[in-house]
């Protein structure tokens, strides 16, 4: 017999399983979800942002060809308010009575046999406001401040005394605007029900927190409600709370009897699946002259909505990204009235991050010292918060390799020193240590007689490959080729599963797979335990190996059997076993379990007559554990550094200051970097598995995003010698 070997998948760049599925059009998208009698919803939204409906008339809209219902806050049943989530409350429950909190609220929801037909009458439905004057000012006195409702402030030592006496202070505030995920797909509910049970199709991160949001609305059974979202059109954090529209499509085909699709507009992308808050932030830095950290205090101020309790955590993040004895971190929350945010990549390290790494490029040239070696003398060798050793950390590996790639020795240090031509050359750089997240999560994983295995959870994955690396790790775990294994989700009658968010996904459910792919082979093992036929009797787990698909005495590749022979031999069809995962707590384990860290270094261009700014040269290094797909690892940084750069130099969600209108919601004047916009991008992996979950990732959906702005403020500082503490860096801030 010839050696078995398992040629791993894990860590190569292997194309995307769904890939074909996608590009061919084959793939179903909730907006490709079709039923015989499927009828459309189209939604009224508020044209003030806050008030009374005082009259709403529906008669022409009702008078509309083929209109079904028209749904107001006058006629529709009640539904109920979400159950909490790991993120906190839901969103208020739509239609419920006359108050209006914020503009694009929706007031009505036309049901109709066409989405023409629907279309047309939702804009025959008048609305009569009794308008409130508005809060739309982060900084108007009447605003409510949330402090702390999630607990999320820090403090160790004595900031404040440590700031007082250090030889050189920083105190510096930096802004971060509004800014709206837009993920390519418009978000799509479509809903059925069959007496009690509820069917729904729909565009959302987090499957079984939509199962529970509908369950709940509805006063049905959680398990009569299946939710689907087997192809999601992007997500950047819209997806992970369940907003109004998602209900109302439902209720919205409760009262017609009919199952309903209900498709967002672009504009409607604006409004009703959150935001990325905008932000103030203060930060104050204390040093000694040799560059030694001894105090910090970060105090960030975002928005929320008038019924929502949702913070954005930005100021959080420093109490760990650097040693220093002496920190405080204060994360509030002005109530005014827009639409409820939501996390958008990177929700608070975004923005935070941007403005600790600026604040120490300005410390770095206080000290005359180099911004790398000010981030490496202050290296957080442990958790700050904890005391605890991180899990893993090769943060200093990220920053010596990326330095070396990006060819950071060449910067001079003075600002404007460097050019190329009519440009000047700015050289800037940043530092990330991103949060470790976990959830809960279960896995399932079977194998028939053709020897093909089947995984899945009810997870989804929003593009960023989540599919494709569960294969992976599934055919090395149970020693298949790649063609051998479906992973397949998206549906909540399977297991349980977690948001694809926060970074979180891949360690939970590679940690579900791993336990499912384990007992899985186990149960093959108990199958033959005592059969006399069988090489592998009375083996455990322990003492084999799987490879080619078969398991096999380890060492003996002659000894073995595969899937399929033992259960031919056994008259088994199948064979299916469950895996569960949960976070491990940093106290049982003795360490802090280690999310992703980063360096960036970013060279951006500027011509000072016009005042362009041409990002022209990225060079990330990351640290996230064991990278299980290169390709796809890959792409979520360069993704996310995308992202940065729209956050860098465009993104802002104008709202009218009147009325709070927003004023650029379609992809036309809400801007992001097409590819004239973004610059050769280099990524580098560093660090190795992880030891806090067996499949030894620490995630990248979100860090490829933080540091870019810092980094290209700090790079426009070095190119010009402008310090611009307001996103985005635009052509005004440079002329
Ligand atoms: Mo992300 S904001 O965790 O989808």
């Amino acid at each position: 017999m010839t050696t078995l070997r398992h040629v791993p998948s894990v860590g190569a760049g292997v194309d995307r399983v769904d890939g074909p599925a996608k590009v061919t059009g084959a793939a179903a998208y909730p907006g490709d979800v079709h039923y015989p009698d499927l009828a459309h919803a189209a939604l009224v939204r508020s044209t003030i942002a806050a008030g009374r409906v005082r009259a709403i008339t529906t008669d022409a809209a009702e008078a509309v060809p083929g209109v079904l219902a028209v749904l107001t806050h006058a006629n529709a049943p009640r539904v109920e308010r979400a159950p909490d989530t790991a993120l906190g409350a839901a969103p208020p429950p739509p239609l419920r009575d006359d108050r209006i909190i914020h503009h694009g609220q929706y007031l009505a929801v036309v049901v109709a046999e066409t989405a023409e037909a629907a279309n047309e009458a939702a804009r025959l439905v008048r609305v009569d406001y009794e308008p409130a004057e508005a809060l739309l000012d982060p900084h108007d006195p009447r605003a409510e401040t949330l402090t702390d409702p999630a607990r999320l402030d820090t403090a160790r030592g004595d900031a404040a005394t440590a700031l007082a006496s250090a030889d050189v202070l920083v105190e510096a505030t930096y802004t971060t605007p509004e800014e709206t995920n837009n993920p390519l797909g418009p978000f799509t509910t479509v809903a059925a029900w069959d007496g009690t049970a509820l069917t729904v199709h729909d565009s959302t991160q987090w499957p079984y927190a939509v199962r529970a949001a509908l369950a709940r609305a509805f006063d049905v059974p959680e398990n009569g409600v299946q939710v689907l979202a087997r192809h999601v059109g992007g997500g950047f954090g819209a997806g992970l709370r369940v907003w109004p529209h998602v209900v109302l499509a439902a209720l919205a085909a409760r009262v017609t009897g009919r199952p309903v699709r209900l498709e967002l507009t672009r504009p409607q992308m604006f409004t009703g699946v959150g935001h990325r808050p905008s932000t103030v932030q203060r930060v104050r830095i204390g040093a000694t002259r040799d560059g030694d950290l001894v105090g910090v205090e970060h105090e960030s101020t975002s928005v929320t909505a008038i019924e929502d309790d949702t913070i954005e955590p930005a100021a959080a993040g420093t109490s760990n990204a650097y040693a220093c004895p002496n920190v405080a971190t204060r994360d509030r929350a002005v109530r005014l009235h827009l639409p409820s945010p939501g996390p958008m990549r990177a929700p608070g390290e975004a923005q935070g991050n941007f403005a600790l790494e600026c604040a120490l490029d300005e410390l770095a040239h206080e000290l005359r010292m180099d911004p790398l070696q000010l981030r490496l003398r202050n290296h957080a060798d442990v958790q700050q918060t904890s005391g605890l050793p991180w899990s893993s950390n090769a943060l200093r590996d990220a920053y010596e390799q990326g330095a070396a790639r990006f060819g950071w020795h060449r910067r001079t240090p003075d600002p404007g020193s460097m050019r190329d031509g009519r440009w000047l050359v700015g050289l800037g750089m940043a530092g990330v240590t991103f949060p470790w997240y976990q959830q809960p999560c279960r896995a399932r994983a079977s194998m028939d007689l053709r020897g093909t295995a089947l995984v899945r959870s009810a997870v989804t994955d929003i593009g960023t490959g989540t599919a494709t690396v569960m294969t992976q790790l599934a055919a090395d775990l149970l020693g298949l080729p790649l063609a051998r294994v479906r992973f397949d989700l998206g549906d909540t009658d399977m297991p349980m599963a977690p948001q694809a968010g926060g970074s979180g996904l891949t360690g939970a459910l590679g940690s579900a797979v791993h336990a499912a792919c384990r007992q899985l082979v186990e149960a093959f093992l108990d199958l033959v335990w005592d059969d006399p036929g069988s090489p592998l009797r009375g083996l455990g787990p322990a003492d084999v190996t799987v490879a080619e698909g078969r398991i096999h005495r380890t060492g003996q590749p002659a000894l073995g059997e595969s899937y399929t022979d033992i259960l031919a031999r056994h008259g088994v069809h199948e064979l299916t076993a469950d895996g569960d995962s949960a976070p491990p707590r940093p106290e049982d384990i003795g360490m802090a379990p280690a999310g992703a860290f980063g360096a960036r270094f970013v060279e951006v261009r500027v011509d000072p007559s016009l005042g362009l700014l041409r990002v022209s040269r990225v060079v990330t290094a990351v640290d996230a554990g064991r990278v299980l797909n290169a390709k796809t690892a890959t792409s979520q940084i360069v993704g996310g550094t995308v992202g940065g750069i729209g956050m860098a130099l465009m993104e802002r969600t104008e709202r009218d200051p009147g009325t709070g209108r927003v004023a650029d919601a379609t992809l036309g004047d809400y801007l992001v970097p097409v590819h004239a916009d973004v610059p050769e991008m280099e990524v580098l992996f560093v660090g190795g598995p992880d030891p806090v979950n067996p499949a030894g990732t620490k995630g990248v959906g979100e860090i490829g995003l933080v540091g870019v702005a810092a980094a290209v403020a700090n790079a426009v500082f070095h190119a010009t010698g402008r310090r611009v503490r307001d996103l985005p860096i635009t052509v005004e801030d440079l002329l």
